[in-house]
């Protein structure tokens, strides 16, 4: 089974971007860490990172037949990205949000997300971990689902 793994603008300089707020691994590093993971739950990743919310929108609607389910780090986007919130409506398997950060401790903005109530859940603050703990969230929430 494939899960995408969806990664917004400004995903793709972590490691230099704001390291004090982001940290200082690559995607390449956190993607490098998960795909082990992955493979212990039986699961292959697709791993994706576009500054353009039309190519993650494609994403979703070219993986619903090939994909079991996602992960999203929508960046930005995640607080007004509402062509993608509706994309996740329409993708038939479950996503689950994912941050880097505690979008809850930072400015007001970051708190509202237009994308969660689209998801199955979601896993922030807890650095490059997110995501690794949202994979967990994910391979439960298809376990539960039978697949
Ligand atoms: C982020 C949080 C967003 O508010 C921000 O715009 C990002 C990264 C995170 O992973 O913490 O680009 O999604």
């Amino acid at each position: 089974m494939t899960v995408l793994v969806l990664n917004g603008p400004n995903l793709g300089i972590l490691g230099r971007r704001e390291p004090g707020v982001y940290g200082t691994a690559s995607l390449a590093d956190i993607e490098a860490a998960l795909v082990p993971v992955a493979a212990d739950l039986g699961l292959e990743l697709a791993w994706i990172q576009s500054n353009h919310e039309g190519d993650l929108i494609e994403a979703l609607q070219d993986g619903a037949d090939s994909a079991a389910g996602a992960l999203l780090n929508a960046g930005a986007l995640t607080h007004y990205g509402l062509a993608l919130a509706d994309a996740i409506r329409a993708f038939p398997h479950p996503v689950v949000e994912v941050h880097l950060s505690n979008v809850h401790a930072r400015e007001e903005w970051r708190r509202r997300s237009v994308l969660a109530g689209a998801c199955a859940g979601g896993v922030y603050g807890f650095g490059p971990d997110s995501y690794r703990l949202a994979l967990l969230a994910l391979a439960r929430v298809l376990e539960g689902e039978g697949r």
